[in-house]
Order: C-alpha cells, then structure tokens, then sequence
C-alpha cells in the first residue's frame, strides 16, 4: 500500500518572518495529527533553518538541484550542499525549470543521477504542454520526458524516486486537470515504469500530480487508484489551503 504525499512548492515565494510562521504552522499541525506524507520546498536560503523548524514527521526539500558535484557554477547548489544540511528530497525538472531556465531532459537525467549517488530523493516532474495534449500527444511527451530523466536510473535507484505528473497547462492557471485525465496519465506512467523495471517497483513509486491542486478537489484525484498525493504550487502558500489537502491525502 502506497503512502500518499502532499508536497509543497512555494517557488520564489514569501520572506523568512513569513516563511517561519507557515512553517511552524505546519509542523504544529502534522505533529498533532495522523497524516499523510508532508513535504515542503521552500526557497533554498530558508533549506537549513526550515530543517530545524520541521522536527515532526514533515520533510524539506530543495526546488532544484546542481547536475554538477562542485566546482565554479555561480549560484547553484550541490547535492553535496544539501545533504550537509540534512536536506535530502530535491524536486527535479520542474516544468518552470524547463521551460524559462532552458532545462533539457537531458540535464534532468544527469540531476537525477547526481541526486540518487548522493541518497537524495528526487521528486522528477514530468507533464505536457496545452498544445501537446490539444494534439492528443501528451502520453509521448510524458514517456519520453521519463525516458531520459531515468536512463541511469537502475532498479535500485528506482525504490527511491518520486514522480510528479504536471501538466504545463494547469499550473497556476487554476484549471485542473480532470481526475479521469490524471488517472490515465498516471496509469501510463506506471505501465512505462513497470514495462523499465518490474511491475513490484513500479507499484511501489508514488506519483504525485501537481496543476492548480487545491482543497475543492485534493479528495477527487487523490481517489484515483494511480494518484499518490499531490505537489502542489499556490495553495501550499496558505497554512488552512495546505492544511486541508493534506488532510485529503491522510
Ligand atoms: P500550482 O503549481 O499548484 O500553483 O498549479 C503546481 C506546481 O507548479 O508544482
């Protein structure tokens, strides 16, 4: 039996006085309560003191991670740097990442294998843009966006992903995608990965979908047989939105 999750992504978002109050309001709520999995991305300056805020049952995560190990790469961050701060969930491939910081599958793949070597969680996004899907190809783009973001991902590694299914159309646009049309795209998404490793593992991987999730309709996808949990962008910003979808996902 999978464990959902609900993970937050606050992007570029909220000062630290900000930060903190969200913060401690969710790690009040996820130590008083039977909950489902709880993430939290926060701005990478916030990654450590958030590390020490969070000492219930919630998790940090980076929003992005360095392909490189170290070196003379101004403003990145290694794995190496998060895991020394005890960070050790990074989401990868995010599709803002990809689409206005110029991110190919390519790069993705080499992030992800960093992240694993170095026992970092990735969370890899994956998901179609409108025109894609308006021209019936969304299932092509997801696998071959998949395809290479796990080329060096062995079984192994595989235990310790996560998915994120988004798609480009639905973030922060406050259209959903209907669960039917994230059930089809996540059951495809779990044939692709039982069809690379075995159907045990893929049963095993949570695949979150992401797009405009909020508290009306958190319960509906995370009903779906195939939707894990959700990663979500805007209402992870609100401490009573994000507390009410994770209630959905416990
Ligand atoms: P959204 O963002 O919930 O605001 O649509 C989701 C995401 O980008 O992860």
């Amino acid at each position: 039996m999978r464990k959902k999750i609900v993970a937050g992504n606050w992007k570029m978002n909220k000062t630290w006085e900000e930060a903190k109050n969200l913060l401690l309001n969710i790690n009040n709520y996820v130590s008083a309560h039977e909950t489902c999995e709880v993430i939290v991305a926060p701005p990478a300056p916030f990654l450590d003191k958030a590390t020490d805020i969070f000492q219930s049952k919630a998790k940090i995560a980076a929003q992005n991670v360095s392909e490189y190990e170290d070196g003379a790469y101004t403003g990145e961050i290694s794995t190496g740097i998060l895991k020394s701060i005890n960070v050790e969930i990074a989401i990868i491939g995010h599709s803002e990442r990809r689409s206005l910081f110029g991110e190919t599958n390519e790069m993705i793949g080499k992030k992800v294998d960093r992240a694993l070597n170095e026992g970092i969680t990735p969370i890899i996004c994956c998901g179609e843009v409108l025109e894609e899907r308006k021209s019936g190809n969304q299932q092509k783009v997801v696998s071959e966006q998949l395809i290479a973001a796990l080329a060096k991902v062995d079984t192994d590694g595989a235990k310790n992903i996560i998915i994120a299914y988004e798609p480009v159309w639905a973030i922060g646009t406050g259209e959903t995608a209907s669960p039917e049309q994230a059930q089809e795209m996540h059951k495809a998404i779990r044939d692709l990965l039982a069809e690379k490793y075995t159907q045990a593992i893929a049963d095993e991987i949570r695949i979150l979908y992401g797009g405009s999730v909020k508290p009306s309709n958190a319960e509906d996808l995370f009903s779906q047989p195939d939707i894990d949990g959700g990663l979500v962008g805007g209402a992870s910003l609100n401490a009573e939105d994000f507390k009410a979808i994770i209630s959905a996902g416990s």
